[in-house]
C-alpha cells in the first residue's frame, strides 16, 4: 500500500505572506508558496492538500479529520506553534507522521518564538530555510512514510 497522502497545513496569517516582513519570510505569497511546495510534492511523488486558516478551531477540526485520508502531515501553524496546546493535542490524535516547518529561523529571533509545542510531536522541526525549507521537511516525512511502508 502506497502511503503517501499529505496534508500540508498552514495557520495564522500564513495567508498574508506576501505582505508581512519579507527579511523574516522572502517576499512570497502563501499562493506562491503553494505552487512551489506542489512542485516539490511531484517530484518527491507525494499526494499533497493544502489548508489554511486564521481560525484556532478550524485547524483543529481539520485535524481532527485526517484520519483515513492523510498518511502525513506537513504544518507551519505560525504564531500558533509557540502557544496553542490545543493543536498539541489535537495533532497527538492524528497519530500521524508529522513534521514542523517555519519559513524564518524561529530560534533566532524574539525569545518566546523559540518555544514550540508540537515539537515534541514531530518526527522532525525544520526552520530558517525559506520556502526551500518545505523540500526538506517533505523529503524527512517522505523517508518517515518509507520506513513505515
Ligand atoms: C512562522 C514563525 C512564527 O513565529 C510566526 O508567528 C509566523 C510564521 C514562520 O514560518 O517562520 O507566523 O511560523
Amino acid at each position: 500500500m502506497t502511503r503517501n497522502r499529505v496534508e500540508v497545513l498552514h495557520g495564522v496569517n500564513l495567508s498574508e505572506l506576501g505582505r508581512r516582513d519579507s527579511e523574516q519570510y522572502g517576499g512570497v505569497t502563501y499562493q506562491e508558496l503553494q505552487v512551489r511546495v506542489g512542485e516539490f510534492g511531484r517530484e518527491l511523488d507525494l499526494e499533497l492538500r493544502f489548508f489554511q486558516t486564521n481560525h484556532e478551531g478550524d485547524f483543529v477540526e481539520r485535524l481532527h479529520r485526517l484520519e483515513g485520508i492523510a498518511d502525513g502531515i506537513v504544518l507551519n501553524p505560525g504564531a500558533w506553534t509557540h502557544y496553542a496546546w490545543s493543536i498539541h493535542d489535537a495533532l497527538e490524535l492524528t497519530g500521524l507522521p508529522a513534521v514542523e516547518v517555519h519559513l524564518s529561523d524561529i530560534h533566532a529571533r524574539e525569545d518566546w518564538r523559540g518555544v514550540s509545542v508540537i515539537r515534541e510531536l514531530c518526527v522532525a522541526s525544520v526552520a530558517g530555510k525559506g520556502v526551500e525549507g518545505y523540500r526538506e521537511a517533505l523529503t524527512a516525512l517522505r523517508e518517515h512514510l518509507d520506513v513505515a511502508r
